[in-house]
């Protein structure tokens, strides 16, 4: 029978593609205040909260539904951008490391690629429900894939915070009011006093000149404006302000920031307002931090847009950047539904959400996911 060794290869090809697909880690896709860094061609996340589906999904009007009714979660993985994917298939490029993690269920917490070597994630802080650890600090080595919970010098309180690392001195800095210096090496703290009131929900961007600049959040008065910005200097260790100018965006929080090339700082996301968490209708948003006064500006977007979303994470990975879950006002996704979503900013004048991560040895193909065909539309607005 020459052609029953055909149908079986066939039969086993299918037979693993399943296998596959159900051996496939999908994490959970509801994930909101999770976290991610970057680290070499992987991109970890860790913890968020997970909204109950049950009530969730009973809630006629999803937007100005408040936060409640979440459970932290102890998630974490990674994706791995070895291999292309795409984000309209089952995404089969997760790999869950959960079991190896010792951080308790977690959430709204600072984490970043720091330390000498390139390849130690640290974290710190945020919500773990209500027992907080004595350790504030988590460390993991991403070559001996072992996690640490050390004693740091001068822990402060416990506070939420987004944290971001000077490469060059493996110190994460986080802002509380003061700023909080972590050196990853040493293992000890040191605590920069400064006028910038407390905010929460914003970011931090280092620029090569050793300027952390501060974007949005919110404080005792609101949304803070993106009119003037505050900069911190790693420097000299002081704060200064500066005025932007251009185009004004909608002030936010829970938005995230990743710096591109030529100094621009692409702004995506968050809510106009703590307590409706109605997200913002200019959701892309650019700082170009390169000349001596910055400049904001809209940015230019030639495919349809997936919807404004809060609460997400966004890394960028070459000319990619990658946006991972958060929550939009429209739906609570599926667990199956892969919110990742993949904006290519080859062309900054003409930035591109696509369906396909091509890693940068390979070819990059174009798509447009969002134009007409029903196919990629129904992701967004079904449910
Ligand atoms: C979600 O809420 C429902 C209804 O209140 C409850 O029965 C269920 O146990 C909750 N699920 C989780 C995971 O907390
Ligand atoms: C390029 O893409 C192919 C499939 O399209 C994949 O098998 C290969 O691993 C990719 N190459 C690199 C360097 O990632
Ligand atoms: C670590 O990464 C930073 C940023 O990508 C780079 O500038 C630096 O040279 C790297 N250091 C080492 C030791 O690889
Ligand atoms: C700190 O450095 C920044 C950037 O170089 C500079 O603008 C600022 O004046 C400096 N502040 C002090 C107190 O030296
Ligand atoms: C920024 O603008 C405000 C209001 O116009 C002004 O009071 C402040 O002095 C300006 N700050 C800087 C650093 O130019
Ligand atoms: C959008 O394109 C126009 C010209 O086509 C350009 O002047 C503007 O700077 C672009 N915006 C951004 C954010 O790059
Ligand atoms: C959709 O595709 C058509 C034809 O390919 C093109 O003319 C149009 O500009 C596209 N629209 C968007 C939003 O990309
Ligand atoms: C991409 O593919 C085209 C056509 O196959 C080929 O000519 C070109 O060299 C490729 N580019 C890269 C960077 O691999």
């Amino acid at each position: 029978m020459p052609s029953s060794g055909k149908i079986c290869l066939f039969y086993l090809y299918y037979f693993n593609e399943l296998l596959k697909l159900i051996l496939a880690f999908t994490p959970k896709n509801t994930v909101w205040g999770h976290n991610s860094a970057l680290v070499g061609s992987k991109i970890y996340y860790t913890g968020g909260v997970i909204p109950n589906e049950t009530i969730w999904k009973s809630v006629i009007h999803f937007e100005n539904t408040p936060n409640q009714l979440c459970t932290q979660s102890k998630e974490f993985y990674y994706l791995d951008l070895s291999s292309p994917f795409k984000i309209n298939e089952a995404i089969t490029s997760w790999v869950d490391l959960s079991s190896s993690s010792i951080i308790p269920p977690h959430s709204w917490s600072a984490f970043s690629l720091c330390g000498s070597d390139n390849s130690t994630l640290v974290m710190f802080g945020g919500d773990f429900g209500v027992t907080n650890p004595v350790n504030l600090v988590f460390i993991y080595d991403t070559k001996t894939l072992q996690w640490s919970n050390p004693i740091t010098s001068g822990q402060p309180l416990n506070v939420a915070t987004r944290g971001v690392c000077d490469f060059k001195t493996g110190k994460m800095y986080m802002f509380a009011g003061s700023i909080y210096v972590l050196d990853t090496k040493a293992l000890t703290w040191g605590v920069f006093g400064g006028s910038i009131p407390y905010r929460f929900d914003y970011t931090l961007t280092l620029l090569p000149n050793g300027n952390i600049v501060l974007i949005g959040g919110v404080d005792a008065s609101g949304t803070a404006n993106m009119f003037t910005l505050p900069l911190y200097n790693v420097n000299n260790n002081t704060w200064y302000s500066m005025n932007a100018t251009g185009y004004l965006p909608t002030p936010r929080g829970h938005h995230s920031s990743v710096l591109s090339e030529g100094g621009r700082i692409i702004v995506y996301g968050g809510y106009t307002n703590r307590g409706t968490l109605i997200p913002v209708s200019d959701d892309l948003v650019v700082l170009d931090t390169d000349g001596p006064i910055f400049i904001w500006s809209k940015a230019n977007v030639s495919t349809l847009s997936p919807p404004s979303r809060c609460y997400h994470s966004a890394t960028l990975v070459d000319h990619y950047m990658i946006v991972a879950f958060g929550r939009n006002d429209f739906y609570l996704p599926s667990s199956t539904m892969n919110e990742i979503y993949i904006l290519d900013i080859s062309d900054k004048f003409d930035y591109k959400w696509v369906i396909e991560f091509k890693p940068v040895n390979n070819n990059t193909t174009d798509h447009n996911p969002f134009n007409t065909t029903t196919e990629s539309s129904y992701k967004f607005f079904t449910y």
